[in-house]
């Protein structure tokens, strides 16, 4: 069976891990933990992104060498998943021996198909800092730093034949009209007519710290064309574990790197004989208090602080809070109250379950239709969802109506008042509300994992399915999932 292969971005490990990565890797990591409740098996690669001249400078600067620097890095960013409950399947990092080789088995594969050629790179060169600069990057047509004249060079340089496949992109896009995000696609399709060829090399002289072309050991490979074959090569390129994987499913990403992904990586398939990604899913910024975080403004979240202060499970369910596909806002004075919410709506709908749970016999009971249609029809509506890849639609629907299911136990009980009633009437209510809860906290399992954790213990699995004939006793009567905050 073909799983469904979710990616993210590789993280330049230049800096520690912000609310932005954790942003998209809750989200990915949501995706999977949903798809395998319903029974689909998935695979969840994310990475670090550890080349180029950002990581070279970084080490310089710090006294290291790239090497030191990445390895070092990218435990923080695992240590971070780690923390926020982020299940990857493989932890890909570009500087990972098998990456590396694939990069270079791919490249010679396009050299040797004639996709890449040899040409001439013009660039703007400063003695002085002894590297390349563009146009934009100096002042006053002088090299930034020393503020002399640069030179123009000439040098040898490899070109993809991006240009190739203007057409066959186009085609592509028509044929998949939603492959670029909403909201982008014209500007994308305006540029993509435009399609020039693509320099994929570096010359050594100007960056070391790279995967070396396999046909010209004086190049290295160009950052991105190195990144975007992550999701190549996590899957196991040159396996046979490759076919039960390959193509990406679902390919997560923050807005700024659309076109990336959009035109550059799709192109490199086509030249590959690749199948394409099935789809391309893009997230909005995150703004703190209204703007964009930045250490000058002192709004940065740090999303590790975060969750030690509010815990795993709030973070998680207050970024899938967000507006999926929108720039969101965090406002940090009302954090208190989003934790309030959970603890209220989920939390406590939990343990007044549980004790009015521990007042019946368990067993067979006679079903509400009307409470039940609600929890089947939003499973079924779930499935639909996944099976067609709608993330934007799935991540809205927990925030609007898996909520409302659980906050409708509450709403379902205070109707009934079970506590005024006896006997049988009284159990069936009881009973109801807690399979309802049973479904609720399932569909909330991929969300808030450790409270689910919890909340398996003490009363064993919850599944999506019917319980009606067969509710067995919770083995705790109490369950403070979320507790108060002294503040
Ligand atoms: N290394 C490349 C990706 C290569 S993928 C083949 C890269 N890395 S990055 O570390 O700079 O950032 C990765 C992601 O973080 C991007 O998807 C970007 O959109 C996201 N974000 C950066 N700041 C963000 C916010 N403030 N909010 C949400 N996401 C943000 O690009």
């Amino acid at each position: 069976m073909k799983k469904i292969y979710i990616t993210t971005p590789i993280y330049y490990p230049n800096a520690k891990p912000h609310l932005g990565h954790a942003y998209t890797n809750v989200v990915a990591d949501f995706l999977t933990r949903l798809y395998r409740l319903f029974g689909m098996p998935a695979f969840f690669l994310t990475g670090t992104d550890e080349h180029g001249e950002k990581l070279e400078k970084k080490a310089a600067e710090l006294g290291k060498s790239p090497k030191e620097l990445v390895d070092e890095m990218s435990g923080q960013f695992r240590e971070a998943w780690k923390k926020l409950a982020i299940n990857y399947d493989r932890f890909i990092r570009t500087t990972d021996p098998d990456h590396e080789q694939v990069v270079r088995q791919i490249l010679t594969k396009l050299w040797e198909k004639g996709e890449i050629y040899r040409g001439t790179y013009r660039g703007l060169y400063c003695v002085g800092c002894e590297r390349y600069y563009k146009p934009s990057d100096l002042i006053d047509g002088k090299c930034p730093y020393h503020l002399k004249p640069v030179e123009e060079k000439r040098i040898p340089a490899y070109f993809f034949r991006l240009s190739n496949y203007r057409e066959r992109l186009l085609q592509f896009y028509r044929e998949n009209p939603d492959f670029i995000p909403a909201g982008r696609r014209e500007e994308i399709l305006n540029r993509v007519r435009e399609l020039e060829d693509l320099c994929i090399s570096r010359p050594k002289e100007q960056l070391r710290w790279g995967i070396e072309l396999p046909f010209d050991r004086e190049h290295v490979a160009y950052v991105w064309v190195d990144a975007l074959m992550n999701y190549v090569s996590g899957a196991g390129y040159g396996t046979e574990k490759f076919d039960r994987i390959w193509p990406p499913d679902i390919q997560l990403m923050g807005k700024d790197i659309i076109w990336f992904h959009c035109v550059i990586w799709p192109a490199l398939l086509m030249a590959l004989d690749l199948k394409m990604p099935r789809r391309m899913v893009a997230h909005g910024f995150i703004t703190v208090d209204g703007k964009k975080m930045s250490k000058s403004l002192g709004n940065v979240i740090d999303p590790l602080e975060l969750a030690d202060q509010f815990g795993t499970d709030f973070l998680r369910y207050l970024l899938l809070k967000l507006p999926f596909g929108e720039d969101g806002n965090i406002d940090k004075k009302g954090l208190p109250l989003i934790y309030d919410e959970l603890a209220n709506d989920v939390g406590n709908t939990v343990n007044r379950v549980l004790r009015l749970v521990s007042t019946v016999e368990a067993g067979k009971f006679e079903v509400d239709e009307e409470l039940r249609k609600k929890a089947d029809g939003l499973v079924a509506r779930l499935r639909r969802l996944l099976e067609n890849l709608r993330v934007e639609e799935i991540v809205r629907l927990y925030s609007t109506e898996v909520m409302d299911l659980i906050r409708g136990i509450n709403a379902y009980l205070n109707e009934r008042e079970p506590w005024k009633k006896e006997g049988e009437e009284k159990r069936n209510i009881i009973l109801n509300a807690y399979e309802t809860l049973l479904i609720a906290m399932a569909l909330l399992s991929p969300v808030l994992v450790n409270g689910y954790a919890k909340f398996e213990k003490a009363v064993g699995r919850a599944e999506l399915g019917r319980f009606g004939t067969n509710v067995r006793k919770p083995r705790m009567n109490r369950l403070i999932l979320y507790p108060k905050r002294n503040v």
